[in-house]
């Protein structure tokens, strides 16, 4: 029998959104009759928009055609593509990209996943905590961190605690570490970093020679005006960060699939003799030997959310589930819970009672709401005590879910 890697042995239990589907499911076989409400997952639930239905309809026209046809297409992404997201995600913050500084791909989760890969097993990691839990994983099963204790804390893994005591801003590592992986606007807190902090990020890395990996799948929600939207308007930062972003969360690309990564050409790390390499043509050379690019279908797409139309049909998505947002954290705020986040982040974290685990609370309002959530706990040891609820569920369902942990808990 051939042997496993005994890396992946080392995982926690199953995957946080999968473990929740499992209870899930096991309260739903047992109580047929109940309706649940799903916020606990974030997957939005609104259609896509218009200007993005029609461009998939008329990319499945070039692929009837043998004129337009596509077979493969780049490794990294068509150019149509990577012109768009330079120009309009990042030129139009006065932050100047190379279209071959950008890597399309087939999401923000397998991007943040992967990432780690072309660093050096023994680099230390640094993470936000809580956060999304791939960083994580991919990290565990990448042989960085060996076994969790029974809190489900990784020995080789540098936390960052984000807490309210903190504002959920960590503080730096007391330490050197080689890759920080920040999310901004937080999955789960829903904090957002300010131009100085980040700025404090920036400066660590270069002191260290460290390597920022800066997810900011949520940018699309950030409505504060002083706050970042890329780390690459922070001076320095093409030095020391890549930046992931995806079209999930602001285009509803959920089930299509499609998201970007940033590697400045300006990046580099060392080769075992210390010869220092380009990331950039190393994630490059990577990317030839995993992927054959997206489907064309799905890039011109994603294409179609940077015309104007598109533009605008994509902001109404944000302000309905922005509007969820203020729901829920109204709603629960005035039924005396301690709420964070839902102003620039489709997140709510929301404090559990004194003294009840995440994982209790989950089961509570689950078997007495009838609402899912997400533990915090599975977000990191600091997660430990909230509880997250996502703003991309119908309006009907986000107001009943309210109404029914106000008055049933
Ligand atoms: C979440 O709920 O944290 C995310 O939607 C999960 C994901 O993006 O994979």
């Amino acid at each position: 029998m051939a042997r496993f890697n005994e890396s992946y042995l080392n995982l926690n239990q199953s995957y946080l959104f999968a473990e929740i589907r499992r209870r899930t499911k096991v309260f739903t076989d047992a109580h047929p009759d109940v309706r649940v409400i799903d916020l606990g997952v974030g997957d939005v639930t609104l259609p896509l928009p218009p200007a993005v239905i029609r461009a998939i309809h008329e990319a499945t026209d070039d692929m009837a055609r043998r004129e337009t046809f596509k077979g493969y297409g780049p490794y990294v992404g068509y150019e149509f593509l990577r012109a768009e997201i330079a120009r309009h995600d990042f030129g139009s913050r006065g932050v100047t990209l190379g279209v071959d500084e950008v890597f399309v791909s087939d999401g923000g989760k397998s991007d943040s996943a992967n990432l780690q890969e072309i660093f050096a097993p023994d680099c230390v990691i640094a993470l936000m905590d809580p956060v999304y839990p791939v960083y994580a994983d991919s990290n565990v099963v990448a042989g960085r961190t060996g076994r969790a204790d029974a809190g489900g804390r990784y020995a080789g893994i540098v936390y960052l605690p984000c807490t309210a005591e903190n504002n959920f801003q960590p503080a730096l590592p007391r330490r050197h570490v080689d890759l920080i992986y920040l999310c901004y606007p937080n999955n789960p807190t829903g904090a957002v970093v300010t131009r100085e902090a980040l700025t404090r990020w920036v400066e660590y890395a270069r002191a260290e020679d460290a390597v920022i990996l800066y997810d900011a799948a949520y940018e699309a929600y950030i409505v504060d005006t002083e706050v970042p939207h890329s780390i690459y308007e922070i001076d320095g930062a093409r030095e020391v960060a890549i930046e992931c972003r995806s079209f999930s969360k602001n285009a509803g690309f959920t089930g299509m699939r499609l998201a970007y990564t940033v590697v400045p050409k300006e990046m580099r790390g060392r080769g075992v003799d210390g010869t220092p390499m380009s990331l950039n043509t190393l994630w490059a050379r990577r990317t030839a030997i995993k992927s054959n690019g997206p489907p064309y279908i799905i890039q011109k797409a994603a294409a179609a959310v940077y015309t104007p139309e598109g533009q605008q049909q994509v902001r109404a998505l944000i302000d309905f589930y922005m509007e969820n947002a203020r729901i829920i954290g109204g709603g629960l705020a005035a039924a005396g819970f301690t709420v964070y986040g839902g102003r620039n982040a489709p997140y709510l974290w929301v404090r559990t009672p004194p003294a009840v685990s995440s994982w209790d609370f989950f089961d509570k309002v689950l078997a007495e709401a009838h609402v899912v959530g997400a533990p915090g706990a599975g977000f990191g040891p600091s997660g430990e005590g909230y509880f997250r609820l996502t703003a991309f569920g119908s309006r009907p369902q986000t107001e009943e879910a309210v109404e029914r942990i106000k008055t049933r808990l």
